[in-house]
């Protein structure tokens, strides 16, 4: 039968890539994206190589949006098997830089949608007893660090939504997985936003200069996205998939040093790595 997949964000980086891997691995891949300017590039691939991708409108934002989606593709194919939730951005600012409402946009997209499309695609796999859902998570959903708590605390969220649901849908029959990059080298750097609040009359701004200069020098040498596709299709064609799949090597030496030192002590190192003090 064939497999009908629904990627989330595809418009670049990580659900651009696994669009296209996972169309040539023979999927029936919905790759979906809020702005449909921005559908040209991947078009020309799925022509090109004559792949089983279609490009669909979805703004992960907006329930009427993804209703719509969801909808198409029941009408279309009548199931879905794979559902990657991989849209997502970032913010930088500190806790008391980043005013309520900006919170809660960073979790609207982050978290909520997530939840969202989860509570309408879930009962579809549970009719057909199987699926697979794979939440694009971050090393950020295990690590704190400074400057980015909205992003970080979305992600550290969806850790935990993701530890639930693996119980609830296990026994459908669905799989729950969760994908941790390290730095991966997409348009997210770039496309973060600032809180309003951290300007240069922030106490914060000497910190917050540090942490965007020191990610931003780890995101040039940041790993491919086609390794987090891979990742992906890994994860999905395995019979008992893991909790979890970390990519990157920066990813696993963070974790890894997260679960050999004491917690203060991978503070320090988390301020040496991150910002050299
Ligand atoms: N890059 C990294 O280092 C890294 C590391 C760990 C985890 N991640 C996670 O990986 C995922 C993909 O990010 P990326 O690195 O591939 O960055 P990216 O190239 O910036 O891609 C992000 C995608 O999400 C889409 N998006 C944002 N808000 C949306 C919304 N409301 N509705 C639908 N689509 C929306 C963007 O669409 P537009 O083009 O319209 O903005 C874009 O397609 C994110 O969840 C991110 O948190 C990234």
């Amino acid at each position: 039968m064939e497999k009908v997949s629904l990627i989330t964000g595809c418009s670049s980086g990580i659900g651009f890539e696994t669009a296209i891997t996972l169309g040539r691995e023979g999927y029936f891949t919905y790759a979906t994206m809020r702005d449909m300017t921005k559908a040209g590039k991947l078009e020309k691939i799925v022509n090109d190589e004559d792949l089983p991708i279609k490009v669909l409108e979805l703004n992960v934002d907006d329930e009427d949006s993804v209703d719509k989606a969801i909808t198409k593709i029941l009408e279309e194919k009548g199931r879905i098997d794979t559902l990657v939730n991989n849209a997502g951005w970032g913010m930088w600012g500190t806790v008391e830089d980043v005013s309520i409402e900006e919170f809660k946009q960073q979790f609207e997209t982050n978290f909520f949608s997530i939840i969202r499309i989860i509570q309408k695609v879930s009962p579809i796999m549970r009719k057909q007893k199987s699926g697979n859902i794979v939440n694009v998570s971050s090393v950020a959903g295990r690590i704190g660090f400074p400057v980015s708590p909205a992003y970080i605390s979305s992600k550290f969220a969806l850790e935990g939504l993701s530890e639930c649901l693996r119980f609830e849908l296990g026994q459908f029959g669905i799989n729950v997985i969760i994908i941790e990059p390290g730095v991966i080298k997409t348009n997210f750097f770039d496309s973060m936003k600032m809180a309003k609040k951290s300007n240069s009359n922030s106490v914060y701004n000497e910190i917050t200069s540090k942490v965007v200069s020191g990610v931003k020098m780890m995101a040039e040498m940041g790993t491919d996205p086609k390794e987090v596709a891979n990742i992906i299709i890994k994860s999905i064609n395995e019979q008992n998939p893991l909790p979890r799949y970390i990519v990157g090597n920066d990813a696993m030496m963070f974790l890894e040093a997260k679960k050999m030192k004491t917690d203060i002590e991978f503070e320090n190192y988390i301020k040496k790595e991150l910002y050299g003090e």
